[in-house]
C-alpha cells in the first residue's frame, strides 16, 4: 500500500506472543488503527500462528508485513532496521507513528548466552531493543512519533508485588548496579547466575535488571530527544502490562508453568476478570495502545510517563538515578557497537 493512503506505521516486536498478538488483534479490529501499516516483528516469520489467528480474528482490511528478527543478534537488528529505514525513506511505507518494544524473554533459571557472549535475557529484553530503537529513530514520525517500552514489576526490587516471589529478599539484590563493572556483569550473565541460584528467582533477577535498563532507556532517551533539534516532539512511554498467562512462562518449572499459570491463574482470572491479580492480554493490549495513541489531559505531549496498565506509576528509585542512567547509556553504546552515522540522534554517545 502506498504511504499516502495510510496514516502511519505501527511496529510491534514479539508480535507472535500473547500480548503482541493481542495488540495486533486490537489494531486490526479498530478501523482507525487498522488504517495504519502494521510491521509485526516475530522470530520466525514462516511460523507465527498466534499473530496469524489474531489478525484473522481482528478482521477488517489492515495492510501489514510480518518481519523476522532475532533481537539477540545485532547483525539481524541492523539488517531489519536498514530495511525499514529504506522503505520509509522511499515512501513505500509511512513513518513510524508507534514503536512498541514488546518482545520479552524470561529463562526461569535455565540461563543461556548469545553468540556474542551476552546473557540472553539481557540481550533479548534490552540490548536488541535499545539498538533497534536508536537505528530506527530516522524513520520515526517527528511530529507524533511515540516509543512504548513494555516494563515489568521486576525492574523494581521494592515493588510490593515482588514480595511473594522473594527474588529480591536478600539486601544485596535491592540494587542492580553500582558502576560499569557491575553493569557488564549483568550483561554477561555473571550477576545472579544460574550457577549461584538455579531457581526461577535467579532468572527473575536478571529479567528485572534487563527491564530496569529498558525503563532507564525510557527516561534517558526522552531527555536526549527533548534536547534534539529535529526529534524533540517524539514521546517515550512505558507500560507495565501486569501478570498475564502467556508464552513467557514456557521455560518455567511444572509448578509455575502448569499449576500456577494453567490452573490457579485461569481460575483467578475467571473469578475476577477486571481487577484481579491476573490480567487478560486483551486488556493490557488496550493499555499499550492507549499509551501509543492516547492524548494527555490538556493535550500536552505525554513524555516520559510510565503506567501500570493505565494508572501512572513512579518507576524505581534506581531507574531515576541520573548518574546511573548516563552510565548505562554510555556502556550500552559500547556493547551495541553503535557507530557515528548509525543513528540520527544528535547526542547519542
Ligand atoms: N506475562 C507476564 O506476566 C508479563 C508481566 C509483565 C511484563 N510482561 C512483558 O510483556 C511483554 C510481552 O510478553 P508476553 O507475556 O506476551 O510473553 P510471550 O507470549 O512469550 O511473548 C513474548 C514474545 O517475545 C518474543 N521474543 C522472545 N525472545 C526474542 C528474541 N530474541 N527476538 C525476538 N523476539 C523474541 C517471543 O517470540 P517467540 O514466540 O519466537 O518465542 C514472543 O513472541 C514482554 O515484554 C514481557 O516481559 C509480561
Amino acid at each position: 500500500m502506498a504511504a499516502a493512503s495510510v496514516k502511519g506505521t505501527i511496529l510491534v516486536t514479539g508480535a507472535n506472543g500473547a500480548l503482541g498478538s493481542a495488540i495486533a488483534e486490537r489494531i486490526a479490529e479498530q478501523p482507525e488503527l487498522a488504517a495504519y501499516h502494521g510491521l509485526y516483528v516475530v522470530r520466525d516469520a514462516a511460523h507465527a500462528p498466534a499473530l496469524a489467528s489474531a489478525l484473522v480474528r481482528g478482521g477488517g482490511a489492515h495492510a501489514h508485513d510480518v518481519v523476522a528478527l532475532d533481537l539477540t543478534r545485532p547483525d539481524d537488528v541492523r539488517r531489519v532496521a536498514k530495511g525499514i529505514n529504506v522503505r520509509v525513506a522511499a515512501g513505500e511505507i509511512p513513518p513510524l507513528r508507534a514503536l512498541v518494544l514488546n518482545a520479552g524473554f524470561q529463562d526461569f533459571g535455565r540461563q543461556s548466552w548469545t553468540a556474542d557472549g551476552f546473557d540472553t535475557t539481557f540481550a533479548a529484553n534490552y540490548l536488541g531493543h535499545w539498538l533497534l530503537t536508536l537505528l530506527l529513530l530516522q524513520s520515526l514520525d517527528r511530529e507524533v512519533g511515540r516509543i512504548v517500552v513494555i516494563g515489568s514489576q521486576g525492574h523494581d526490587p521494592n515493588d510490593p508485588r515482588n514480595a511473594r516471589g522473594k527474588a529480591f529478599e536478600n539486601p544485596k539484590y535491592k540494587t542492580f548496579i553500582s558502576d560499569a563493572v557491575s553493569f557488564e556483569a549483568i550483561a554477561k550473565g555473571e550477576w545472579s547466575p544460574a550457577t549461584e541460584d538455579a531457581s526461577f528467582r535467579g532468572g527473575f533477577r536478571r529479567y528485572g535488571a534487563a527491564k530496569l535498563f529498558l525503563v532507564m532507556m525510557q527516561h534517558e532517551l526522552q531527555a536526549r530527544l527533548d534536547a534534539d533539534t529535529a526529534l524533540h516532539r517524539i514521546c517515550v512511554l512505558g507500560v507495565d502490562p501486569g501478570t498475564m498467562i502467556s508464552g513467557l512462562q514456557r521455560l518455567a518449572s511444572w509448578v509455575i508453568r502448569v499449576l500456577i499459570f494453567k490452573i490457579i491463574y485461569p481460575i483467578l482470572l475467571y473469578l475476577n476478570p477486571h481487577n484481579g491479580p491476573v490480567r487478560p492480554p486483551s486488556r493490557s493490549a488496550s493499555d499499550v495502545l492507549e499509551a501509543a495513541f492516547g492524548v494527555g489531559e490538556g493535550g500536552e505531549l505525554p513524555k516520559d510517563r510510565y503506567f501500570d496498565g493505565r494508572a501512572p506509576l513512579q518507576t524505581s528509585e534506581e531507574s531515576r538515578d541520573l548518574a546511573k542512567r548516563k552510565l548505562v547509556w554510555e556502556e550500552t553504546v559500547k556493547l551495541a557497537g553503535l557507530k557515528e552515522g548509525e543513528t540520527v540522534l544528535e547526542n547519542w554517545q
